[in-house]
């Protein structure tokens, strides 16, 4: 089984990216399943109806989040309708959505959890927990559970990796931006990445116009920050390959396409 997930897909830059790379992704990998994080698609935070089904249409199964999941109102509209959307699971209990989501590949079911960390980020419930948790719900169904795990620090990363090895397929990193490069598989054959990284702007800082981001540092002042639209674009992501049967981990390579590091079929 081998799954696709493509990182922090930001603005329209990043939406481009995924319309433009995605099939030629496809050729090359082949996945059975391809998820994107789309917490930051409709101008940088955010995503809208409109922009989830574009995502499916151009050949995602599912649809993370993040922090900024309830950024654009419409939101509260459609995510419960919205079947293959999974926002972090340790937002408090009554908030809508879902944050495990199950997909049947060919007979094969995936489950796909979302959590967010805590560390530099608005208080949340503990994704410790609540992991222990969503583990054993999936495990009902399925061995073979993908974690999307949005968080800042590297450590609390590190931590959640650890702390899941041998009880998921796969735990990765986004929310940074930025693609670390320590993809490996644990002892007990968890596929694990710190982050990976971003689609979208790679001329701005973190998907940001620099301009903006500079002046605020060098003024303190309050900046508006816009989606940077005229630099090159970049994206990022993983091929993971899973053992269908007992759900480990047997290979994680990442992605990398930019100006500096050109795309090959
Ligand atoms: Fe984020």
């Amino acid at each position: 089984m081998r799954i696709l997930f493509i990182g922090d897909i930001v603005g329209s830059p990043g939406r481009t990216m995924v319309r433009d790379y995605l099939p030629k992704l496809k050729d090359k990998y082949h996945p059975h399943v391809t998820i994107v994080n789309g917490e930051n698609a409709a101008a940088g935070k955010g995503i809208t109806e409109k922009i989830y089904k574009q995502f499916l249409e151009w050949g995602a199964q599912a649809v993370t989040l993040g922090n900024h999941a309830w950024d654009k109102k419409e939101i509260f509209d459609f995510i419960d309708d919205a079947k293959y959307m999974v926002r972090p699971a340790n937002f408090p209990q009554n908030n809508p959505g879902k944050g495990l989501v199950f997909l049947n590949v060919n007979g094969i079911e995936v489950a796909i959890i979302n959590l967010q960390g805590r560390t530099f980020l608005a208080p949340i419930d503990d994704p410790f927990t609540k992991i222990d948790i969503l583990i054993e719900e999936a495990k009902k169904r399925t061995d073979i559970i993908f974690v999307d795990f949005h968080a800042e620090t590297t450590s609390e990363k590190q931590a959640l990796g650890w702390y899941v090895d041998g009880r998921v397929s796969a735990i990765v990193g986004t929310h940074t931006h930025v693609q670390t490069a320590d993809e490996r598989i644990l002892p007990n054959g968890t596929a694990y990445i710190t982050d990976v990284g971003m689609t979208g702007p790679y001329d701005g800082i973190l998907g940001v116009e620099k301009e903006a981001v500079l002046k605020r540092f060098l003024t303190n002042l309050p900046v508006r920050f816009n989606v940077d639209e005229k630099g090159s674009t970049q994206l990022s992501a993983i091929i993971l390959t899973i053992d269908k049967k007992t759900g480990r981990a047997e290979s994680i390579k990442r992605i990398l396409i930019n100006d500096d590091h050109p795309f090959f079929t």
